[in-house]
């Protein structure tokens, strides 16, 4: 009896990288090691990312239309190698049971591209290979930078919105983690998600072009000592996949409400009092936030003191916006 359930065990482990419900992954990836519920994230295939028989992050991913829905991933600070510039796709997704992913080069899109995006679907598309995971928060060793090369953490990304505004975001909120989150026992969650609100496609229709590119932080205080237990603090970003857009710095309460009732769940600290969204210490993470706003005027922080009232309508309507697709203009006096 026991041999025959460690048989069963034992292929378990061989054929199911894809993983689900993170289950070998999500006590490394999630704070409090519990994942969040997104709406309308269906077709989806949790995929723990391994690379030389390591896990590096975890990845919701869209089968139908070969982006992911996000990445879940902590930031470190280690000295950074070179940048790695080849691409790597998820054999499993094509039935093979290398649980590793695997060199994309040469892939033939009939075999390996049903379930996941190829990397010939980004050639000539004149997006980039836009990461949810970024290449540049990962330096612990060359594994962890190149494990962020799969097509699996990547979705079609407007060249521009890629190269200046979002890789602006990812290197100030490195230097804000690095500022306000590097104290002994802090861990930085972070998720990077996509939205797809509209049906746009490239490489005749397999691989769907998100509207916009969200991010979560959640620096985490939970496991540091009594003293310092206040200096946790999370927010949320929001930017729409196009040219010169702007981005939404949002307090963690109210951000993707209409998809997500809670990013970061709830945490019980050492006085019995609940820890909403990772908020350990929200003045801490209003003054990030206005620190933030404040380093780019292509940030928007949505509190209406502080913006012009055209500004503030579009932030008004942002919720009805995400819900209801109404359309506003982005600033063109920036
Ligand atoms: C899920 O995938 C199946 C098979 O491709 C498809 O028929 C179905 O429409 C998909 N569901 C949604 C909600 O996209
Ligand atoms: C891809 O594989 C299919 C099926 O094996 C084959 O018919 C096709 O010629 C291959 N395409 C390329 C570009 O190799
Ligand atoms: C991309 O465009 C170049 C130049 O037109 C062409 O030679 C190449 O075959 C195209 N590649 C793909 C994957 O479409
Ligand atoms: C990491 O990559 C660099 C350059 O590709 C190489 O010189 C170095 O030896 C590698 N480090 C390890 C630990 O493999
Ligand atoms: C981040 O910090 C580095 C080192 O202090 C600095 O060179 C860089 O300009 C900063 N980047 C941003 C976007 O603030
Ligand atoms: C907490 O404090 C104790 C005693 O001062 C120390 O030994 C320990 O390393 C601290 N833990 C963290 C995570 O800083
Ligand atoms: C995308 O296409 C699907 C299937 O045709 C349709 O149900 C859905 O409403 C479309 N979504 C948008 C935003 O146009
Ligand atoms: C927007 O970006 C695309 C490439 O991503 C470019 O072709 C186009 O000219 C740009 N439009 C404007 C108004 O800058
Ligand atoms: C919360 O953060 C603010 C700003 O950093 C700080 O002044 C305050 O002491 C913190 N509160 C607690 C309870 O630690």
């Amino acid at each position: 009896m026991w041999t025959s359930v460690t048989i069963f065990i034992l292929i378990q482990f061989v054929r199911l990288e894809l993983s689900p419900n993170f289950e070998k992954c999500f006590k490394d990836f999630f704070y409090q090691e519990t994942v969040p519920t997104l709406k309308g994230q269906s077709n989806s295939t949790q995929i723990c990312q391994l690379l030389g028989n390591k896990y590096y992050y975890a990845t919701n991913y869209d089968t139908n239309n070969r982006i992911p829905y996000y990445s879940a991933y902590r930031l470190s600070f280690d000295n950074c190698g070179k940048r790695y510039n080849k691409w790597f796709i998820e054999p499993q997704l094509a039935g093979k049971d290398n649980p590793n992913m695997a060199l994309a080069k040469n892939k033939n899109a009939t075999i390996y591209g049903s379930e996941q995006a190829v990397d010939n679907d980004y050639t000539n598309s004149s997006f980039d290979r836009g990461h949810l995971n970024p290449q540049m928060y990962h330096c612990e060793t060359n594994n962890s930078r190149k494990a962020t090369n799969t097509l699996t953490n990547i979705a079609p990304q407007n060249h521009i919105f890629n190269n200046i505004i979002w890789q602006k975001l990812e290197n100030i909120l490195y230097n804000i983690s690095k500022t306000y989150c590097d104290f002994a026992g802090a861990r930085r969650y972070f998720i990077t998600g996509v939205l797809s609100e509209t049906n746009r496609s490239i490489s005749n229709g397999r691989v769907k072009v998100p509207t916009h590119y969200w991010t979560a932080v959640c620096c985490d205080s939970s496991g540091v000592n009594d003293t310092i237990r206040s200096e946790g603090w999370s927010a949320g970003f929001l930017g729409e996949n196009a040219n010169n857009s702007l981005i939404y710095i949002n307090e963690i309460e109210n951000f993707l409400a209409n998809y997500t009732p809670r990013l970061f769940t709830d945490y019980k600290d050492q006085n019995g009092n609940i820890i909403k969204n990772c908020l350990f210490n929200s003045t801490k993470a209003f003054n990030i936030i206005d620190e933030i706003a404040a380093t780019d005027p292509r940030f928007i922080k949505p509190i209406k003191e502080s913006l012009t009232k055209r500004i503030f309508n579009a932030v008004y309507n942002f919720r009805s916006y995400i819900l209801d697709k109404l359309i506003f203009s982005p600033r063109t006096d920036l």
